[in-house]
């Protein structure tokens, strides 16, 4: 663990100004605004065929963004980093019994506790990804529909109480946190920052997106550039893949059928 991210800087240099601070490059804000707009979009378009193709699409994105988020864990900038993340059980202790004070601990990368919510944030998508992916495809067993959904929900109330956590520590420590994950930058007292922007990665990551969303990169079990075409006709999708219903679709629509034959 790197103390000079996740140590609270004031305990140390309690005199030094508070300047700007460069906290999450670029690649780190994109992957976090594009992993929630995939996931919140997957997640509002579920129900239904209509929009089947293009849940797909946004699942494989979620996907493949924590695959990123993954490697830039390893070889992003300092904060970004795994290693820098502030994992210690007893710190965990120490900073949630110290938001019951008036002066809590602050970092300046995640905190202890939001370094554990964030891995379950990703397992949690990573997990609802793979089994829709299965779904979509038709491997494994039948039960892998009810597992997506029950993913998805949990992967939601996850959703929520991170957003409410950051709601609440944001005005504990007097800081915008979602403004510092959209700016990347942060105020605070003799803090290393981050290493640069990393422009070209976070280019190559939209390059990468919009490759796929054209249809550049295949996507499995869905034609090249079904997800532009089924944008302005989403029921093109479905029509050139009827097998893509699902379980609980093709058992609505049989018992339809057989109540039509009585
Ligand atoms: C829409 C409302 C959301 C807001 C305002 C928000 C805000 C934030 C903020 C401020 C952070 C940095 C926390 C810190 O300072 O330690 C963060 C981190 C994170 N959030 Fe969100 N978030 C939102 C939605 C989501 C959603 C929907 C997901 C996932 C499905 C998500 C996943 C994550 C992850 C994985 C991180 C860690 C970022 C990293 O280190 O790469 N967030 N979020």
């Amino acid at each position: 663990m790197s103390l000079e991210s996740s140590q609270p800087p004031a305990s140390a240099h309690a005199s030094a100004p508070a300047r700007e601070v460069l906290v999450w490059d670029l690649p780190t804000r994109l992957f976090h605004w594009l992993l929630a707009a995939s996931f919140l979009g997957a997640y509002v378009i579920s129900e239904g065929e209509r929009w089947r193709a293009i849940h797909a699409m946004l699942g494989y994105t979620a996907a493949g963004l924590i695959a990123f988020r993954l490697l830039w864990g390893v070889v992003g900038t300092r904060y970004a980093r795994f290693t820098g993340f502030a994992w210690a059980p007893r710190a965990v202790g120490e900073y949630l019994r110290s938001l019951l004070t008036a002066t809590p601990r602050h970092y300046v990368g995640h905190n202890p506790a939001g370094s554990w919510a964030i891995i379950a944030l990703l397992a949690g998508v990573a997990a609802t990804a793979a089994t829709g992916w299965a779904v979509f495809n038709d491997v494994g067993p039948g039960w892998m529909e009810d597992a997506h959904e029950v993913l998805a929900n949990a992967t939601i109330a996850l959703v929520a109480f991170h957003v409410a956590a950051v709601v609440v520590s944001s005005l504990l420590h007097r800081e915008n946190l979602a403004r510092a994950m959209v700016t990347g930058v942060k105020r605070a007292r003799d803090a290393v920052p981050a290493a640069g922007n990393r422009w070209p990665v976070g280019i190559a990551l939209v390059g990468a997106l919009v490759a796929f969303w054209v249809g550049w990169i295949p996507a499995p079990g869905l034609a090249p550039g079904i997800a532009a075409s089924s944008l302005t006709s989403p029921n093109a999708a479905i029509a050139k893949h009827p097998g893509r219903e699902s379980r609980r679709e093709r058992d609505r629509h049989e018992a339809d059928e057989r109540s039509d034959h009585r």
